[in-house]
């Protein structure tokens, strides 16, 4: 039952009038998600206007099925895919990055430790290692490593010792369940309103999906990808995503010189920040799920 669940699109209006500058240009909509940018994108397409759309998730391909509109493809792949269209193509790019509602509440998806599924977490359950698979061989130090970095977990080694020493035990943890329960037994304090299982299960989605990888390569491929005025609209969910599109366009919004060659002209920069936007107490209120998100809007220069 695909259709039980529902995404509620966060910065729908901001997200599509920072994206269009133009209603007859070629637009890409890095996470279709349930469509909900897409769909306004069309609405304000003339026939001329072309929307390409990725997405990692089957659930959200057959969801973009149902669009009858010869203006609007979508592909079955992960963004930095976005490197095969054609460059200097696109009129503005979005990416609406991370999990949409019905990955998160479906229990098959294994991505929720509020209620018990199989521990997966990939987007693309046709590609690719679930956690469980990953958790059943991988090494305590490793697993440290990812919960520490994709998490900021304090109790990062502790953690991942308890992993192991379980699979020793009775076998592999197999669902969200015994994650969490296992999590909780071990993080020693915890912190108002967020469930100890919290930073352990974010770190596991980020790694397992190669979400920060992914988005760097998407970003790189940005600057290929965009025509001058073209726009580069973001919307992140947490600091670690946040932090590397803020410092993608930081980085390439400054005239760069070469220290070796110190009177030849700068390289030109690439990328003018044009905003920061994050959702209304409206919106929060009538969607909690928005309450961490921060768009960044930058426009592609001559460059
Ligand atoms: C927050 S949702 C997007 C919601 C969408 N804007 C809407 O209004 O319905 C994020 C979507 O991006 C997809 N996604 C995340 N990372 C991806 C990647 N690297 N490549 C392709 N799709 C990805 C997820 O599968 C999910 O469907």
């Amino acid at each position: 039952m695909d259709n039980a669940w529902q995404h509620t699109t966060v910065l729908l209006n901001e997200a599509v009038d920072a994206l269009l500058t133009r209603t007859d240009g070629t637009y890409v909509d890095a996470t279709f998600g349930r469509g909900g940018h897409s769909r306004l994108i069309l609405s304000r397409l003339s026939p001329e206007g072309r929307l390409v759309a990725f997405d990692k998730d089957p659930d959200a391909i057959a969801e973009a099925s149902r669009i009858q509109d010869a203006r609007f493809s979508i592909r079955h792949q992960g963004f930095a895919h976005m490197d095969e269209l054609a460059p200097r193509s696109c009129a503005g790019l979005l990416m609406d990055l991370g999990v949409s509602s019905p990955q998160i509440d479906n229990p098959s998806r294994g991505f929720s430790f509020r209620s018990d599924g199989p521990l997966d977490m990939r987007m693309d359950p046709t590609r690719g290692e679930s956690v469980a698979d990953w958790l059943a061989t991988a090494e305590a130090g490793q697993i440290a490593e990812v919960i520490r970095d994709y998490g900021e977990e304090r109790f990062a080694v502790q953690i991942a010792k308890a992993i192991v020493s379980r699979r020793q035990e009775r076998g592999p943890v197999a669902t969200t369940a015994e994650l969490a329960q296992l999590v909780a037994g071990t993080v020693k304090t915890r912190e108002p309103g967020q469930d100890p299982a919290t930073r352990t299960f974010q770190a596991l989605r980020i790694f397992i999906n190669a979400e920060l990888e992914e988005l760097q390569q998407a970003l790189e491929a940005s600057l290929e990808l965009l025509q001058p005025s073209g726009r580069l609209v973001v919307i992140s969910f947490h600091s670690l995503e946040d932090r590397i599109v803020k410092q993608f366009i930081a980085a390439h919004s400054r005239e760069v010189f070469d220290r070796r060659a110190p009177f030849a002209a700068p390289k030109a920069m690439k990328l003018k920040a044009l905003d920061r936007i994050k959702p209304s107490a409206a919106e929060i209120a009538a969607n909690p799920r928005s309450r961490s998100a921060i768009m960044r809007v930058a426009e592609r220069t001559e460059a």
